[in-house]
């Protein structure tokens, strides 16, 4: 495999170590037919872990019907899910523009900021908001962006979880201020409660959009449904991928309030985006999340994940919420430590030499979960003689 994949491939990925051909729920089979837990999820992507047999349905009988049409043509399952969308967002004034992925949520919510009239844009440092160009003139990490200088001018970077710094960067020429609610690449950096609400105060005042990035946090990851609601603030704009599409190609730009009805016709668009097959399954996922009441167990999985983790004496500490979480060791062999759990039939991935990620499908049972907690120990102790 790894022959193949080097002269096939490029290689900004590096050359994997395994190859994966089956899954079921938050079981991976690599292509020698061993076993994994996947506590990755493709990271934080696979809501309903692997071959859901309801999203197996949904995208099958839509593949059936009408597996692709163009952006000059309706179809049921985009406005279906737009509707749904704003309702959980809670504000009638919601409008949502459908794309592919993460990258391009951010893309399109850079583009509707600059129909305000104000060019000046703001993130922060440590910050992942995607590699393309304009998302990655938004990503707050100088070695993703350094190579690629230059990138689009205007927009500063300010200390994440800095208040006192948002303060004196936004003023009434800043177009757009966006904000990851966990920084997740940057190996899942929590801010204080309260930092959201205060830039939500802020940006009101200067007539600036507050856009948060739930591209990693969205789609009930964190127990909620977007990654802010425990701040109870409304944002002006909201960007989703990743679990958005129950494993599919989708991403979403919500743009609230005023700037809802920036964009007109031949402001913006995308080919696939809204593709009738990934808001099939899409809808598919957010249903079976709310029937069978998913989402209030994911801050019990978060608490319990916690406490049996910090067991472990190599364990600086485990920072995030619901089910991505940040594993902090002591000692810098994050990356080591996640091959040895590989070997023990768990995938992880490490954002650091000392930061490990948890991201797994938000359907894991129980008994999975204890089966980490114990995979995991057993590695830990290796490090402990
Ligand atoms: C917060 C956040 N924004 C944007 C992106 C980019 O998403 P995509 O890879 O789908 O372009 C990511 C991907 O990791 C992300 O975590």
């Amino acid at each position: 495999m790894q022959d193949r994949w080097k002269s096939a491939l490029q290689n900004n990925y590096g050359t994997p170590s395994i190859s994966l051909v089956k899954g079921s729920g938050a079981l991976v089979w690599d292509a020698d037919g061993k076993e994994y837990l996947d506590f990755l999820g493709g990271i934080a992507t696979n809501i309903l872990g692997h071959a859901h047999p309801e999203i197996v349905t949904a995208i099958t009988n839509q593949a059936n019907d009408l597996g692709h049409v163009s952006n000059l043509y309706a179809h049921p399952g985009a406005i279906e899910l737009a509707e749904k969308l704003k309702a959980l967002t809670g504000e009638a004034s919601a409008r949502v523009f459908f794309c592919n992925s993460g990258a391009e949520a951010n893309e399109a919510a850079l583009k509707l900021s600059r129909l305000i009239g104000r060019k000046k844009v703001i993130s922060t440092i440590g910050s992942f908001h995607g590699r393309t160009m304009g998302a990655l003139s938004l990503t707050g990490q100088i070695a993703k962006r350094e190579p690629f200088l230059p990138l689009l001018k205007g927009v500063k970077f300010i200390p994440y979880n800095d208040l006192s710094a948002a303060k004196k960067a936004i003023n009434k020429k800043v177009a757009m201020i966006i904000v990851e609610p966990i920084q997740g690449e940057n190996g899942v950096v929590v801010p204080d409660l309260g930092y959201l609400k205060s830039l939500r105060k802020l940006t009101k005042k200067h007539g600036t959009l507050l856009a948060l990035d739930c591209v990693q946090t969205g789609m009930g990851r964190t127990g909620d449904w977007f990654g802010f609601e425990n701040e109870e603030i409304v944002p002006d704009i909201i960007t989703l991928a990743k679990g958005l599409g129950g494993g599919l190609p989708l991403g979403a730009m919500i743009a609230i309030g005023d700037c809802a009805n920036l964009f007109e016709p031949g402001s913006h668009g995308s080919t696939f985006g809204g593709n009738p097959i990934a808001c099939a399954s899409a809808l598919a996922a957010i249903n079976v999340l709310e029937r069978d009441n998913f989402l209030p167990r994911i801050k019990s999985l978060e608490l319990n994940l916690k406490l049996e983790i910090t067991k472990s004496p190599i364990v600086q500490s485990v920072r995030g919420s619901g089910l991505l979480l940040g594993i902090v060791l002591k000692n810098k062999v994050a990356k080591e430590f996640v091959s040895a759990l590989q070997g023990e039939g768990v995938l992880a991935n490490a954002t650091s030499d000392s930061v490990i990620r948890l991201a797994p499908p938000l359907i894991v049972t129980d008994s999975q979960i204890a089966a980490f907690v114990e995979r995991f120990r057993k590695v830990a102790t290796s490090y402990e003689r």
